[in-house]
């Protein structure tokens, strides 16, 4: 490890609230020479892997979210961080150890030891805390296990199903002897979805350009729709409302389709619910924070299945910490798969 005098401190600074899709010009770059003094339980830590997801457009959102105050203008973007101790005055840590912390877009930061979950690095690799192991995955499992709670031959259409949590929905989904249909963008994600993840059917959502032929399609290939695990909202969801089965679970999981515009305007009011009463369905958000309490839970599930290489957790890594902003911006353009990571 190189000595952790005069290193650069770099850190993105939210710095303008988006109107339309989030991008380079709402950020600035801040550099200034690294603090290494620590208090007693402090930790320093050098950022290795940054996470860019999509709660943080939300976050931007000048209306009340899930959070009751939108992402504070001019401080640090708020992001989950794998990363190394540099060094550390708290007994349960040591240089070089593996952290996960919300040390946000900065390249180190100064945190009390209570605020870090040590990684172990022979699991997985330690970028997987990021991924299926860490929020994402904690996410697709309760998400699909407690809404969704597909049944053996039951069908379940997943959207974004190529991203971070889709990917593992759908894996999920075939683990608890589902018939799984994966909607994504372009010929590419979709070949990937059947070949390598299982899925049973895939559609390319960007080949059509309403939602009644995407439906008449879905509606053909799946002859109707037991669990719909929701990433994306929108021409998608409208599609498959109307083609839900007698006793559906709708799970909304995200809307990303909307989040570059659509937070702030009004909103529609509630739309395609007679397809809820006609078919008793139930819809349900759900928020990975409310499943932190149980991580342990779904580690001791799925970290097996990660070891033992039964699980695709692909991962999409941009290197330099420069990219953050870019690669925010690219989670609209969806040109990655699986979990999208900044490595410093
Ligand atoms: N409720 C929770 O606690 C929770 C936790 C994590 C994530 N989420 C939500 O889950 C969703 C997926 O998150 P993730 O982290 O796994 O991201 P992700 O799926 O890895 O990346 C986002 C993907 O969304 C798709 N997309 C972007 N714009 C779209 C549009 N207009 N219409 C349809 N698809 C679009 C793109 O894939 P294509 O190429 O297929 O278009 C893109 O790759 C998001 O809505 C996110 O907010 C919710």
């Amino acid at each position: 490890m190189t000595s952790i005098e005069n290193q650069i401190h770099q850190q993105w600074i939210y710095s303008r609230h988006p109107t339309g899709i989030v991008s380079d010009e709402h950020y600035e770059l801040r550099n200034q020479l690294l603090d290494t003094s620590l208090d007693r339980d402090e930790v320093l830590i050098a950022a290795r892997y940054i996470s860019v997801d999509p709660y943080m457009r939300i976050n931007q959102s000048s209306k009340p979210t899930y959070n009751p105050e939108p992402h504070p203008l001019n401080t640090v973007q708020a992001a989950g961080v794998v990363g190394q101790v540099l060094a550390s005055n708290a007994a349960s840590l040591k240089e070089g150890d593996w952290v996960f912390g919300m040390t946000g877009w900065q390249s180190h930061a100064r945190v009390h030891v209570s605020a870090l979950t040590k990684i172990d690095p022979t699991i997985a690799p330690v970028s997987t805390a990021l991924g299926v192991l860490g929020m994402p995955g904690r996410t697709a499992w309760f998400g699909l296990t407690e809404a969704g709670k597909p049944h053996a031959g039951e069908v379940v259409v997943v959207s974004g199903a190529a991203g971070a949590v889709g990917s593992l929905v759908v894996q999920f989904a075939k683990r608890h002897g589902a018939k799984v249909l994966g909607i994504a963008g372009g010929a590419e994600k979709c070949a990937w979805l059947k070949d390598k993840l299982g899925a049973d059917w895939t559609l390319d959502y960007k080949a059509y350009s309403d939602d009644v032929t995407l439906s008449q399609e879905i509606l053909k290939l799946t002859s109707g729709v037991d669990v719909y695990f929701d990433n994306v909202g929108g021409m998608v969801t409208d599609a498959i409302l109307p083609i839900i089965k007698r006793r559906a679970r709708i799970i909304i999981c995200g809307q990303i389709s909307q989040y570059s515009g659509g937070l702030d305007v009004a909103e529609m009011g509630p739309r395609l619910l007679q397809h809820m009463l006609y078919q008793r369905a139930t819809i349900q958000g759900i928020l990975a924070r409310d499943y932190l309490h149980r991580m342990d839970e779904m580690l001791a599930i799925v970290s097996p299945w990660v070891k033992a290489g039964e699980l695709v957790f692909e991962e999409t890594i941009i290197d330099g910490f420069e990219q953050l902003p870019s690669a925010l911006n690219s989670l609209f353009t969806g040109e990655h798969r699986g979990k999208l990571l900044v490595k410093v």
